[in-house]
């Protein structure tokens, strides 16, 4: 009962979308791809629409869901008080992986997209199915990761059906997204603005901007502030371990594990042919692999971990918490 529409040549074709949009402006889901990760959206002003997500993910309901739409234009029907910067950020990465945390006009969405809070997530995404989508259904769409609630999340139409078989109506199929972890969340309405969650736009990226800009990771003291951070997210059904990565250290933690008659995948840059299993990892692949090792008879899963580019911080961050923060010893 779950339809998957294969969007490919026909991206720029009205038929592609006709099924999509009369379902939005029904209260329905439909699940669609970003350059991040596939979402599932819903009608941002309507509630029992929104209420839906919550219930097809199992996602608790003081987490606030990301709105999308076409434009900055757009954006700025719904939000107030809107700092220049914030302003500045839209003209250099909108549509692209950032979302704005900004003050919502009152009643502008259903109260559970923010989950009772004042403020709002808005992006605009970079990528044609979406935008093409936005563009006709003419609705803020509220979408958050297309997952079941503490999976990976999808970056694969499949990834998405596997979650919502039978769940949701229909699945727009863009092939894999291009970056395949969760945009940047920059909170604008404190100064200097906060980065709630690392993605693919970084701290050097923004700053480059709008000037100073602060990791939340590196507030001390400080309530979480993006209430989804709290939660365990991204994790595959064996334990992951986190290991730096040398190869001497993973060939002998891999053989310790064989011991016990258990079997080892190990994710890493480099290829390790001891393992049972191996998966390259890279950020655009790194959700893909793990829910790879969930069709595998794996025990155990070692990450291995470098000293991290800048354009790593992100990924490092998703890996950290797939792993629980746990080390391999
Ligand atoms: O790349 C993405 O952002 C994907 C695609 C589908 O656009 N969406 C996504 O949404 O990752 P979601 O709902 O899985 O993540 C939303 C994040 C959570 O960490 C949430 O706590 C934070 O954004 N967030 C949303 N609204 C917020 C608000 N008003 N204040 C603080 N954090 C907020
Ligand atoms: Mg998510």
């Amino acid at each position: 009962e779950t339809e998957i529409i294969l969007v490919d040549k026909n991206v720029n074709k009205e038929e592609t979308y006709s099924q999509a949009v009369e379902i939005l402006r029904n209260e329905g889901l439909v699940a669609f791809p970003t350059e991040t990760v596939y979402g599932l959206g819903a009608d941002a002003t309507n509630p029992q629409a929104v209420e839906k997500i919550f219930e097809a993910k199992g996602r608790p309901a003081d987490n606030p869901l990301i709105v999308h739409v076409d434009s900055k234009e757009s954006a700025l029907e719904w939000v107030q008080n809107v700092p220049d910067k914030a302003l500045q950020c839209m003209d250099a990465f909108w549509p692209g992986a950032l979302t704005l945390i900004m003050k919502s006009k009152p009643d502008a969405f259903a109260e559970n997209v923010t989950a009772g809070l004042s403020t709002v997530g808005i992006r605009v995404p970079n990528h044609p199915v979406a935008l093409n989508l936005l563009r006709r259904v003419k609705l803020p769409i509220a979408a958050p990761s297309a997952n079941t609630s503490g999976k990976p999340s999808p970056t694969r139409a499949e990834h998405v059906y596997h979650d919502m078989e039978g769940i949701i109506p229909l699945i727009l199929d863009g092939g894999a997204t291009a970056i395949g972890i969760e945009s940047t969340v920059l909170d604008m309405t404190c100064e200097p603005p906060v980065i709630l969650r690392p993605g693919n736009i970084t701290k050097e990226d923004l700053e480059q901007v709008i000037g100073t800009v602060r990791l939340s990771s590196d507030i001390q003291g400080n309530a979480p502030k993006s209430p989804g951070m709290k939660y365990m997210h991204y994790a595959p059904e064996a334990p992951v371990y986190l290991i730096e990565n040398d190869q001497a250290l993973v060939e002998k933690a891999i053989e310790h594990v064989q011991k016990d008659g258990k079997k080892v995948a190990v994710l890493s840059t480099v290829e390790f042919p001891l393992a049972d299993y191996y998966f390259r990892l890279s950020a655009e692949t790194l959700y893909d692999s793990l829910r790879k090792c969930d069709r595998t008879d794996v025990d155990l899963i070692l990450a291995t971990v470098s000293p991290a580019p800048k354009r790593n911080v992100a990924m490092m961050n998703r890996l950290e918490k797939a792993a629980d923060h746990k080390w391999f010893s």
